[in-house]
């Protein structure tokens, strides 16, 4: 009854894991989560304050297809103010989440059997944008000993003649790696000198604890490369999740068939999250974003050195996301029966390494500290007892 495409697009592995956990929960057991990409705290009180007052003043009904002009400007206004880098307003569309966003760059720029270089590991949901308009996902290995990095040799190996282009994500998603300035300026060159389009998942921006090109700070790859497609989102460094609301950054000469293409699936954004977003710019909104960057920042170093501890290993320094990306190899299990023991047995919920690809997959999990320092002690201890118990420590 359904289409084929459906054989390409796989279940979200976290979703299962979340489903135990919650039965767990039901059950009575407290569960520690580290699975959850998303962050703990609610969204910021001056957003929702303004979200309710454009409830009240009747912002209830559709608005333009590419965002209210108000928040485009606003947008627009911040590359400015935190980058440095000027993208006219015209060029910021609004969008239903980084989500929205990637499906209609998908349907913008893809033919049937086009092939996108993904990353592996990488965000697993990006496969099945890719998949949905019959495109083909080819996974490029990112290695450890390149500090996860995409390399230029591996893009030159990996483009094909059907390649139209690459999907990036900086920070990214699992491994929390920030791509170099350098190496932008060098894939992007390459994919253009080879008429390709090059994407940049920016959606934890602003979310960086690191040094070098990790430091905090707003940086975008838009300063390296003024006509990459950017995509954003208010769900992480802005807390949003549930307002589904994002944005991108498109070429100039793109917009009329983005417009109508969104004009088509989506008919516009959700008008009272998009009055929410242009308070998510105010300084008492950006203090409290700020306030929570460096919540992140010590629970990523309680975490880590909590894991390093136990003598599980963490390759490479994440300098950005909430996410570590550990190799638990030493433990002699695959990664997917070691978080489902870890679940069921300690009732501490992490996610497998592939649900976000194949490459050496069966070694890895992803710790989310998206979750207080109670929680992250909590968990620690109880995997310690797990690898005492199971013989490893
Ligand atoms: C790398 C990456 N891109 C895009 C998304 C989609 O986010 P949203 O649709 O909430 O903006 C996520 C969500 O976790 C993500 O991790």
């Amino acid at each position: 009854m359904t289409a084929h495409r459906l054989d390409q697009i796989a279940p979200f592995r976290v979703m299962l894991l979340m489903e135990r956990a919650k039965r767990l929960e039901a059950d009575g057991l407290r569960v520690v989560h580290f699975e959850v990409g998303e962050p703990d705290f609610e969204t910021a009180a001056p957003i929702v304050a303004a979200g309710q007052r454009a409830l009240g003043a009747g912002h209830t009904k559709y608005t333009q297809a590419m965002g209210i002009p108000a928040l485009r400007e606003r947008i627009s206004a911040f590359y400015a103010e935190t980058a440095g880098v000027t993208v006219a307003p015209d060029r910021v569309v609004v969008t239903a989440g980084a989500s929205g966003a990637l499906l209609l760059l998908a349907a913008l720029l893809l033919d049937p059997d086009d092939e996108i270089l993904l990353p592996d590991p990488g965000y697993p949901c990006n496969e099945a944008f890719v998949g949905v308009v019959n495109g083909v996902a080819h996974r490029v290995p990112v290695l450890a000993a390149n500090g996860f990095q995409l390399t230029a040799a591996d893009l030159l190996d990996a483009w094909g003649e059907r390649t139209r282009g690459l999907l990036l994500g900086s920070p990214a998603n699992p491994t929390g790696v920030v791509t170099p300035r350098s190496t932008l300026a060098e894939l992007t060159a390459l994919v253009q000198e080879r008429r390709g389009v090059f994407l940049l998942d920016e959606i934890y921006q602003g979310l960086t604890y690191g040094e070098g090109e990790g430091a905090p700070g707003y940086r975008t790859g838009l300063e390296v490369a003024p006509d990459i497609f950017v995509l954003n989102s208010f769900s992480k460094y802005f807390g949003m999740t549930g307002w589904r609301l994002g944005w991108m950054v498109v070429p100039q000469e793109c917009l009329d068939g983005v417009s109508r293409l969104a004009q088509n699936l989506f008919i516009s954004p959700s008008s009272i999250a998009q009055h929410a977003a242009l308070a998510a710019f105010d300084q008492d909104a950006m203090a409290i974003h700020e306030a929570r960057r460096l919540r992140f920042a010590q629970r990523r170093d309680r975490l880590a050195s909590g894991l390093r501890n136990l003598g599980l290993h963490i390759p490479v320094d994440p300098q950005g996301a909430f996410y570590l990306y550990v190799d638990v190899s030493k433990t002699g299990m695959d990664s997917e029966t070691f978080c489902w023991r870890l679940i069921d047995e300690y009732q501490v919920a992490v996610t497998p390494g592939n649900d976000f690809g194949d490459h050496l997959a069966e070694r890895y999990v992803r710790f989310a500290y998206t979750t207080g320092d109670e929680d992250i002690d909590l968990g620690i201890e109880r995997i310690g007892r797990a690898l005492t118990d199971w013989g490893m420590a």
